[in-house]
């Protein structure tokens, strides 16, 4: 059942071009002009009483909310509050019917997440889950619901189900972007051509993980792993630093690069890895002075950069290329070499992979 992989994580992590293909499917109109979601069929005026989103989640699910939102906010305009389910629901949140509450949800059954949604709910918002889980209880108590359409995930690491998650809020923001008129058609069917062309580049980058397994070779005795970026780029380092610690038991801490000197930098000392992303260009330069602060530390920087970029070879020790993209689309390139590092390091350090010690796959306890 594992297909030959020797785990499901991996054999998970290599689904995904597929994965992204298939959440993909049927919802891109044939000429690139738009995003179909025939599960909502909202109007303009459906659209243009939404006010606010709120995005609530966890774990793996709440980092892809982290995107969604730099998506929602920079391309649909609409503005958003990302919450962790087990905040939301105690905090009297400012939720009524002119806000969308949308819930990420891999298995569709994590009960903070279902008793988010219910909550928000009884405030009057309306509801949207994207979810993996077909009939799951997420998907039933929301009012409408996105598929991911990622297959089952069996690994207790999440892998394919936050790509899926990424694609499907980005198109939910390209769908209403359409709507409310936010962004120019050409810029729409430019994101949609890039979207198209993800499956082909997700599998080009998995064709070669050899530098990435020898990183995590020579690394994965450290016990600290900073993960530091800008914008979308650090809602991947979250991810990539949750993904390092639930498997290979390694600490790591992830940054917006631009915090680090107010305290981090004090744990960078030599030989420290720092995982830097630097696919983000309108923050380029920053994040290159951002890196020089960690060499002059002595760290050891892996930078993770679009192909192309020669520049970022002067400042870091090792470079990961993802296949150039835009820059909405990056983070879903860029999370697939930190799955691969923390997929070989918690291999290298013969730890349980696809069974980490104390997670279960689907929380169904408070
Ligand atoms: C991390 C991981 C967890 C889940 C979280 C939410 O790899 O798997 O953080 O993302 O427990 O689970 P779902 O998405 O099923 O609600």
């Amino acid at each position: 059942e594992k297909g030959g992989y020797e785990h499901f994580m991996i054999k998970e992590i290599y689904e995904q071009p597929k994965a992204i293909r298939e959440t993909m499917t049927g919802r891109l109109a044939k000429d690139d002009s738009r995003v179909v979601f025939d599960e909502l069929k909202w109007t303009k005026e459906d659209v243009a009483n939404i006010k606010k989103i709120v995005i609530t989640a966890c774990g793996t699910a709440f980092h892809a909310g982290i995107v969604g939102k730099y998506y929602l906010e920079q391309l649909a305009r609409i503005p958003v509050e990302v919450d962790i389910a087990s905040e939301f629901r105690y905090r009297s949140p400012l939720t009524d019917e002119q806000t969308l509450a949308i819930v990420i949800s891999q298995s569709g059954e994590t009960s903070d997440t279902l008793a988010a949604l219910k909550e928000a709910k009884r405030l009057g918002a309306r509801t949207l889950a994207i979810t993996n889980v077909v009939g799951s209880s997420i998907a039933r108590e929301a009012d409408q619901v996105i598929y991911t359409w990622a297959g089952p995930e069996i690994a207790v690491a999440s892998t394919k189900a936050y790509t899926t998650q990424l694609i499907s809020v980005l198109m939910l923001a390209l769908y209403l972007a359409d709507l409310k008129g936010t962004l120019p058609p050409e810029r729409i069917q430019e994101l949609i051509k890039g979207l198209r062309a993800l499956p082909g580049q997700a599998h080009e980058l998995l064709e070669d993980v050899e530098p990435v397994k020898t990183f995590a070779q020579q690394y994965g005795f450290n016990e600290d792993v900073f993960f530091i970026g800008r914008s979308l780029d650090y809602a991947v380092a979250l991810e990539g630093s949750l993904k390092l610690k639930e498997i290979s038991y390694i600490h790591a801490e992830a940054y917006a690069a631009g915090e680090l000197k107010h305290g981090t930098l004090a744990l960078i000392i030599e030989g420290v890895p720092v995982i830097a992303l630097a696919t983000q260009h309108d923050v380029y330069e920053k994040m290159l002075s951002n890196i020089k602060e960690v060499k002059a530390r002595d760290a050891v920087v892996i930078g993770i950069a679009m192909k192309g970029d020669e520049e970022i070879k002067k400042y870091v020790d090792h470079t990961i290329f993802i296949p150039a993209t835009d820059k909405y689309l990056a983070p879903i390139l860029a999370v697939i070499p930190l799955q691969l590092l923390a997929y070989y390091a918690a291999v290298t350090r013969g730890a349980d992979v696809d069974k980490p010690r104390n997670l279960a796959k689907s929380v169904t306890v408070e």
